[in-house]
C-alpha cells in the first residue's frame, strides 16, 4: 500500500522528532531528512505524486548569517503546501523576499499569540477571546530571531506584543509560518494546528494505523526475504521483541532467534522470554547460557568502562558463534540479520552524517555485524517511532507488559552492580530488584488511576557492595546495601528523581530487608540527570 507522505526538513532542532511524532498521531506517514538534500532529491523524492507537504523545522542557528542552511529552494516550486516552524518561518521569509533581524533577547517560554488574518491554518482554533473578540493562541516560543518584514504574497497570521510578525501565510500558494512550536505540548493547540496543516490543507490521506501496518510489513519482510533463512539476535527488549514477533508472523520457521543470557539478566527474564516465544508464540528460539562465560571474564574487573567492554565484546563474539552455525548450512544457510533499529536511529545516524542534528542518544545496534557475518540486514521496524513500535507489538499480540517495559541497558546488570561483579551479587540484586519492581506495579497514584510502574521511565535496584550494621529480631546484622533509582524523563537526556510515595518506599524497603538475606538497608537516590546519570555506572 502506497501512503501520501509529508517531508519533515530537519535544521538541527532538538524538537524536530516531535514534529514527525504529531503528523503520525494523526495518522499521517512523514519522514525526517536533513535540511541540506538536493534539489534533486526533493524532486525525485516527489516524483511519485505521494507528496503532500512540506514542514521546516527549527534550528539554534541564526538564518540572516551566510553560512547557515537554507530549505532546498525547490521545496517552494513543487505546488505542495509548506509550513514553516521557528527558524524554518525565518528562512522561508528571507528566501521569499522578506526580512528577518536578530534580537539581544531571546523569547523563550510561554507567550498568548494573536491570531490575525483569518487564515485557513488558524481558523476556528483559539484558547481563549479576548474582550474586544480576538481569537487567542497559548504557544510556546523559543528564538532570538524575528521576521521584520514580510515577503510579497504573504499576509500576517499572527502576532505577540514581542513579536508583531508570529506568523505569516501565503494562501494562494498554501505556504504557512509561525514562529512558536506547534509540536510541543506547551502549545496548547499545537495538535489542531499540525492536523489542519497535514489533513485538510495538504490533504494528506490519515492511512497511518499501526493495526493496518501488521499485514503490509509482513507482506514487504516476505517479498524481502523470500524463502531466505533470518536470524535475529533476542534480548527482550522491546524493539527486538517487536521486530522478532512480527518477522515470525511473516515467515514463521525460516526465522531463528538467539537469545543470548549472560547472566545479568532480571529475575527469571530468560525464562519469560522463551516461555512468550516458544511458548506462546512458537517461533525458534536458540537460548545460550554464557552465563559463567560472562561472569569469568568479569572477575576482577571493576572499571565501569572496562566491564562495558567486556559484555560488549564478549556478547558479540558469542552471538557471531551461534550466528556462524547457522550461516554454514550452504544455500540454505541464513542469509539475513535481523536488527530492531528504530527511527529515531535512522533520523539520529543520518542528522550525524550530515552534522544537522545534534545527537541525542547514543543507540545500541551493533554496527558492522551484517557485513562480518556477510548477511543482508533486515530492518522492519525502521520506519517508526518507540509509541508505533509498541502499538505493533499489542497489534501482534504481545503482552502490555512487555512492550511498555522499561528500558533495560545491554550490559545488564553489569552496570547495576558497583565495581566487581559477582553472581552471589547479582542474586541479591535480582531479588530486590524485582521486590521494587513488583510494588511500582502493585501501587497506584490516586488521582490518574496508573500504577507508579507507567509513571515512571525507568527505575531498578542498584547494588553497592558496602557492608553495613543493622540489627535483626534479637541479633546484629553485617550486610549490604541497595538503592533504589526511579526516574521521570522524556529523553532519557536528562531526568528527574520520581517523588515516589513514602508508602510506596517503605514497603519496598521492608519487604526487602525482611526477603533479601544479605541485604539490611535500601536507600532511595535523589539525583537528577545532569549532573547524575540514571545509571549508576
Ligand atoms: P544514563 O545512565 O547514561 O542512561 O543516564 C541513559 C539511558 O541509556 C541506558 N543505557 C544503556 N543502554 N547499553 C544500553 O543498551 C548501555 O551501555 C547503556 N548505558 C545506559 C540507560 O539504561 C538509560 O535508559
Amino acid at each position: 500500500m502506497q501512503h501520501d507522505k509529508i517531508l519533515i526538513l530537519d535544521f538541527g532542532s532538538q524538537v524536530t522528532q516531535l514534529i514527525a511524532r504529531r503528523v503520525r498521531e494523526a495518522h499521517v506517514f512523514c519522514e525526517v531528512q536533513p535540511c541540506d538534500v538536493s534539489d534533486q532529491w526533493i524532486r525525485d523524492y516527489a516524483a511519485d505524486g505521494l507528496l503532500k507537504g512540506v514542514i521546516l523545522s527549527g534550528s539554534h542557528a541564526s538564518v540572516y548569517e551566510d553560512t547557515t542552511d537554507k530549505a532546498p529552494p525547490a521545496v517552494f516550486t513543487l505546488g505542495v503546501p509548506v509550513l514553516g516552524i521557528c527558524y524554518g518561518m525565518q528562512t522561508m521569509a528571507q528566501q521569499l523576499g522578506g526580512k528577518v533581524e536578530g534580537h539581544h533577547l531571546r523569547e523563550f517560554g510561554p507567550a498568548a499569540v494573536r491570531a490575525r488574518g483569518h487564515t485557513k491554518l488558524l481558523e476556528n482554533i483559539a484558547d481563549f477571546t479576548t474582550p474586544d473578540g480576538h481569537g487567542m493562541l497559548n504557544v510556546w516560543m523559543s528564538h532570538g530571531d524575528k521576521v521584520t518584514e514580510l515577503p510579497p504574497g504573504f499576509k500576517l497570521m499572527a502576532s505577540t506584543d514581542s513579536c508583531p510578525i508570529a506568523g505569516m501565510a501565503d494562501e494562494e500558494r498554501r505556504f504557512y509560518a509561525v514562529q512558536f512550536h506547534p509540536e510541543v505540548t506547551h502549545t496548547a493547540q499545537g495538535k489542531a494546528i499540525l492536523e489542519r496543516f497535514v489533513l485538510e490543507i495538504c490533504g494528506a490521506r490519515p492511512d497511518w494505523v499501526m493495526r493496518d501496518h501488521v499485514a503490509e510489513a509482513v507482506e514487504s519482510i516476505r517479498r524481502q526475504v523470500g524463502d531466505e533463512e533470518v536470524i535475529l539476535g533476542l534480548s527482550g527488549g522491546v524493539d527486538s521483541s517487536v521486530a522478532a514477533a512480527l518477522i515470525h508472523r511473516a515467515i514463521g520457521d525460516q526465522l531463528t532467534c538467539v537469545f543470548v543470557d549472560h547472566g545479568l539478566l532480571r529475575l527469571n527474564e530468560g525464562d519469560m522470554v522463551m516461555d512468550m516465544f516458544v511458548g506462546k508464540l512458537h517461533a525458534k528460539v536458540i537460548r545460550v547460557d554464557a552465563s559463567a562465560l560472562f561472569l569469568g571474564e568479569l572477575q576482577g574487573v571493576s572499571d565501569p568502562e572496562a566491564k562495558r567492554k567486556i559484555i560488549g565484546n564478549e556478547f558479540v563474539t558469542v552471538f557471531k558463534q551461534e550466528a556462524a552455525k547457522l550461516t554454514s548450512a550452504g544455500a540454505k544457510g541464513a542469509k539475513w540479520l535481523a536488527q530492531g533499529t528504530i527511527y529515531p536511529d535512522v533520523i539520529e545516524s543520518g542528522g550525524a552524517k550530515s552534522k544537522k542534528a545534534v545527537t541525542i542518544k547514543s543507540h545500541h545496534n551493533v554496527g558492522g555485524l551484517p557485513e562480518q557475518l556477510g548477511l543482508k540486514l533486515l530492518e522492519p521496524l525502521r520506519d517508526l517511532f518507540k509509541d508505533e513500535v509498541r502499538e505493533l507489538g499489542e497489534a501482534l499480540g504481545l503482552p502490555h507488559d512487555m512492550v511498555y517495559r522499561h528500558p533495560f541497558p545491554g550490559p545488564g546488570l553489569g552496570v547495576r552492580i558497583l565495581g566487581e561483579v559477582k553472581k552471589e551479587y547479582a542474586d541479591l540484586l535480582r531479588r530486590a530488584d524485582a521486590i521494587f519492581i513488583e510494588e511500582l506495579r502493585n501501587f497506584r497514584d490516586a488521582a490518574s488511576g496508573k500504577s507508579w510502574y507507567d509513571l515512571t521511565s525507568q527505575a531498578f535496584a542498584v547494588f553497592l557492595p558496602v557492608k553495613s550494621v543493622g540489627v535483626m529480631g534479637d541479633g546484629r546484622t553485617y550486610d549490604y546495601v541497595v538503592a533504589l533509582r526511579a526516574v521521570q524523563t522524556s529523553d532519557f537526556m536528562t531526568a528527574d528523581w520520581a517523588e515516589l510515595p513514602y508508602a510506596l518506599l517503605k514497603k519496598v524497603s521492608s519487604r526487602i530487608i525482611n526477603e533479601v538475606r544479605g541485604i539490611n538497608r535500601v536507600t532511595y537516590d535523589v539525583s537528577s540527570k545532569p549532573p547524575a546519570t540514571i545509571e549508576w555506572e
